[in-house]
């Protein structure tokens, strides 16, 4: 299982590079917006300092628009993922960039035959996002499962990004269900490594072992 980074902070990227826990980056224009920075500024450096997959969002709505911007954000590096929106315009552009070859991240996804129609058009990835789900009283977690089962039906490559982790519980049964990849928020990557038993198990042994030192 990879675990993604879900923000634009560099520092956060960079503490979690140095946990080792960051496969790839996923980024969106919420995020880009609470760095108060140039977006195009703080993009270039996410890109120098990751070497694994960085999915950069776009914002036009009509597939024109949206092609022109991933060819562009797809020259940063060959690790650029383009996160195209789940829409009908969406679609159109990610089976034109799929067959360019341009790596495609389909964003926004809520139920799991968008998530099939995604991967019939040659998304290389999908992110259904299972917070807001469980948001609106809706089992998030329950459509990972259900596409998991859709793709290995008909033997999809496409890719499964557990988005929208609010919580370590969220990242646990997203293992338990086989999911390839959770993106996982900064605060829930240092909730993953934490227990409190650790720490108290930690500080006894310690204390045990001073005991014993002359
Ligand atoms: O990767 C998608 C993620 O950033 C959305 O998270 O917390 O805004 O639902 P959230």
């Amino acid at each position: 299982m990879k675990f993604f980074i879900d923000t634009a902070n560099i520092d956060e990227i960079k503490k979690g590079i140095d946990m080792g826990l960051v496969d790839g980056v996923t980024t969106n224009p919420t995020l880009l917006s609470k760095e108060k920075k140039d977006p195009n500024q703080v993009i270039k450096e996410i890109m120098s300092i990751v070497s694994g997959p960085v999915s950069l969002e776009v914002i036009s709505k009509d597939r024109e628009g949206m092609c022109k911007e991933a060819r562009q954000l797809a020259g940063l590096g060959e690790n650029a993922v383009i996160k195209i929106p789940m829409t009908e315009e969406g679609i159109k552009a990610v089976r034109i960039l799929s067959q360019e070859g341009i790596k495609t991240n389909v964003t926004l996804v809520f139920q799991p035959i968008q998530a099939l129609i995604a991967a019939k058009a040659g998304a290389t990835y999908v992110s259904p996002f299972i917070g807001r789900l469980d948001d609106i009283s809706s089992r998030g977690m329950g459509i990972i499962e259900d596409i998991t089962t859709i793709f290995n039906n008909y033997g999809f490559e496409t890719e499964i990004i557990v988005a929208s982790i609010r919580n370590p519980l969220h990242v646990l049964d997203a293992a338990l269900l086989g999911a390839d990849i959770a993106t996982i928020p900064f605060n829930v990557l240092k909730q993953l490594i934490s227990h409190p038993l650790t720490d108290i198990g930690l500080e006894r042994f310690l204390k045990d072992w001073g005991s014993i030192q002359r």
